[in-house]
């Protein structure tokens, strides 16, 4: 085994902790594996769709964020074509939740969210798609 040392936002990590101390785990370390396993297998599992895929994808975001609703708002104008609706909800002072129906090539719907996810003050992205080819 390799030690890491990593900065983590204080929030975060007691949100972990406190999902850790939920499951029972004692190990912070085996449950940072096991977190790390789960976004490999994530990426892999999104990374073996092919086609057309309808879906949605769950955003949430500090707006306060410097640059993010300029950001945000571009890439949306650049995905066009993928987006069929939009759904502003304003959470707390502080984020927002926006909710985007995506239909087409799952290409560039993953390409789309994972720009998103890269997007500075963006929180949290979540990618749900099925199949709309009858089976
Ligand atoms: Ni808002």
């Amino acid at each position: 085994m390799k030690r890491i040392s990593m900065s983590l936002p204080k929030k975060l990590l007691n949100d972990f902790d406190e999902v850790l101390k939920d499951r029972g785990y004692n190990s912070r370390s085996k449950g940072i594996r096991d977190a790390l396993q789960d976004y490999i297998v994530r990426y892999e599992w999104m990374n073996v769709m092919e086609g057309e895929r309808i879906g949605i994808l769950a955003v949430i975001y500090d707006h306060h964020y410097t640059g993010i609703m300029e950001d945000f708002t571009n890439l949306q104008h650049e995905f066009r074509e993928y987006i069929n609706g939009i759904m502003h909800i304003h959470l707390t002072e502080e984020y927002c939740l926006e909710v985007i129906v995506v239909k087409g090539d799952v290409k560039y719907i993953r390409e789309l969210s994972e720009k998103i996810m890269r997007l500075k003050g963006v929180e949290h992205v979540k990618l749900t798609t099925t199949t709309t080819s009858e089976k």
